[in-house]
């Protein structure tokens, strides 16, 4: 399985504080960042966009934005999120006709692609021709919208069959992922770990992170 990635979902952070709050996740010992990019279509509410990804790219040198766009037409952000200094562009299935092909966009603006399902969506949307060029699989274990909702075990099946068809793959769980729940998506296979409100609302943010981090790795 690939190594443990921690990835602290910024949306539960003061978003008027953004930069300083990614700064404090890097000291605590998270790699990446995850954006929770919400279009008010796919999901009902409006978080930010490629502006904000652009200044907290400009604020926090060399971050690794993982951006999860919950948008209905994920094509259409490709090149402002890749201007925006974005890493990695992980879409829904749900929201395109061509997921191959907005694959290849993504790649050509040099950022990692990431294909995502809703907790209703079946692993099997992620055919064997798109799990072989994506390059991370996340697996929702909320209904994307909003943070601090309760963890939904009924998904995590799913991330044992994408880590069985796609060994190598990272795949990822968003979504109600804490100290609590960490256990069961690490024994099936997740290895990059999304949490929000779990590391934003803990009095030692770095704790969690490194306990996240060691359940994964061990
Ligand atoms: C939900 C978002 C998640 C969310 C996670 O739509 O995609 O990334 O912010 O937050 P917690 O960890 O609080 O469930
Ligand atoms: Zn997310």
């Amino acid at each position: 399985m690939p190594r443990a990635i921690i990835s602290p979902s910024v949306l539960a952070s003061d978003f008027g504080q953004l930069s300083a709050e990614c700064k404090r996740m890097i000291k605590g010992g998270a790699e990446w960042l995850h954006m929770d990019v919400m279009d008010g279509h796919f999901v009902p509410n409006i978080s930010m966009g490629a502006p904000v990804l652009s200044c907290v790219h400009k604020g926090v040198p060399g971050i690794f934005m993982d951006c999860h766009m919950m948008v209905a037409q994920p094509e259409k952000w490709v090149d402002d999120i890749a201007d925006a200094g974005g890493s990695l562009y992980c879409f829904h299935i749900e929201a395109t006709s061509d997921a191959i092909s907005l694959i290849n966009a993504i790649h050509a603006r040099n950022m990692k692609a990431g294909v995502a399902i809703s907790p209703d969506t079946p692993s099997a949307a992620i055919t064997d021709e798109i799990g072989a060029v994506a390059d991370m699989l996340l697996v929702m274990t909320v209904y994307p919208g909003r943070g601090g909702q309760k963890f939904l075990e009924r998904c995590v099946p799913k991330v044992a069959e994408l880590r069985a068809r796609f060994p190598e793959k990272d795949i990822e769980v968003d979504g109600g992922v804490g100290p609590k729940t960490i256990d069961v998506c690490a024994d099936a296979g997740s290895n990059v770990i999304v949490a929000g409100t779990a590391i934003f609302n803990a009095p030692n943010p770095e704790d969690v992170i490194t306990s996240l981090k060691t359940t994964v790795n061990t």
